[in-house]
């Protein structure tokens, strides 16, 4: 186990900010998990729980303690027919599992190929990207009780998950530390080509479908769209793409034949975050170091030396810009601290 005093996070979240700590512990074990929660009070409100920092904007410093649990290993569990179960540690990179999947012919997450972050975060977040989410696949996710210093599975109808969204994001807030998460994969695929330009882009490098093709072909699009971490430090989307009544997405259709607008099931329909941003006029603008991404409206990115306050501050000029042009709050997908 490794315990840091007044740690910097700057290298452990991918916008690039600097936040210091009280704690920051680090282990590849389980076992340090239940002993610390057994041997120290941590109030839910005193801990982070960070993975891959992919989706945190700090604004002020932590005045708490931050776990980042790096359990490894992917281990096939059970195998029943055309269905494989795959336990992953938390802090398994999440790219590395897809490729694992992938390489090993198992289906379900290839469309969720290069998400940064680690596989621990995935439930929390209910990661997805072109018509697949990683509630699709998640079977179970093992977990360190923090108050009650115990070990836990929770089965997928505990998680409640919906877009973006779970029950860790809410009630079990700093509850558990996720250290495993298994997933059911398909020796089968069943293809999600139609969601965005995966079909376009593998027609146009005329590929045969394969589960390495629409990886391949999702990592194409995704470099294309998204900034890279390294060069302009950045969160992924920063805001969830609204969803709205039917009625209301159909009268904003008629104002704005060229809208995309993607109808859900559940009589609601979604609209695109990013198309609402550039059509408010922000696409490629700054304010100071903290930037909207020219190539995909919905990143903002660290233009250099940005404070996560002025980040807070462009992403508030966006919603009120949205707003007063389409009367619709965009709520952010980043947790801001
Ligand atoms: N659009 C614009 N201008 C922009 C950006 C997008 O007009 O600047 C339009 C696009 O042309 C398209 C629509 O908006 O018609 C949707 O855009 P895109 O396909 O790029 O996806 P998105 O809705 O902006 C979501 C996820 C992404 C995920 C992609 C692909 C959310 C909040 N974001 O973005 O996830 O990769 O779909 O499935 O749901 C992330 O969460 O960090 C992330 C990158």
């Amino acid at each position: 186990m490794r315990i840091e005093k007044d740690f910097n996070l700057r290298q452990y979240n991918t916008f690039g900010l600097d936040c210091r700590c009280n704690y920051f512990i680090e282990s590849g074990s389980v076992d340090d998990f239940v002993e610390l929660a057994a041997s120290y009070d941590l109030p839910p409100e005193k801990i982070l729980l960070l993975g891959g920092g992919s989706n945190f904007l700090f604004t002020e410093d932590f005045d708490g303690t931050v776990i980042y649990p790096m359990i490894q290993g992917m281990e096939v569990v059970r195998e029943e027919g055309e269905q494989v179960w795959v336990k992953v540690g938390a802090g398994v990179v999440w790219d590395d599992f897809v490729a694992w999947a992938v390489d090993n012919g198992l289906a379900g997450v290839e469309n969720l190929s290069l998400i940064p972050g680690h596989v621990g975060a995935s439930p929390v977040q209910n990661v997805g990207a072109y018509g697949m989410e990683a509630a699709d696949t998640i079977y179970e996710v093992e977990a360190v009780d923090i108050q009650a210093a115990e070990r836990v599975t929770l089965g997928v109808v505990d998680c409640c998950f919906a877009y973006r969204d779970s029950i860790f994001k809410h009630q079990w807030k700093n509850k558990y530390i996720i250290t495993a998460v298994t997933f059911r994969l398909n020796k089968k695929a069943d293809f999600k080509l139609d969601y965005g330009s995966i079909r376009a882009e593998l027609e146009q490098a005329g590929e045969e479908v394969s589960l390495l093709a629409v990886r391949q072909a999702v990592i194409r699009i995704r470099e294309a769209k998204l900034p890279d971490v390294n060069v302009y430090p950045n969160a992924g989307s920063f805001f969830k793409n609204p969803v709205v009544p039917a009625t209301l997405a159909q009268e904003m259709k008629e104002k704005y034949p060229a809208m995309p607008l993607y109808a859900l099931e559940d009589g609601t329909a979604k609209l695109a975050a990013g198309w609402l941003i550039e059509q408010a006029g922000w696409k490629g603008k700054a304010l100071g170091q903290a930037g909207v991404h020219d190539k995909q409206a919905l990143v903002l990115i660290n233009k250099g030396n940005a404070t996560g306050l002025e980040i807070v501050r462009l992403a508030n000029e966006i919603k009120k810009s949205v707003f007063l042009k389409f009367n619709v709050w965009l709520e952010p997908e980043v947790n801001v601290l």
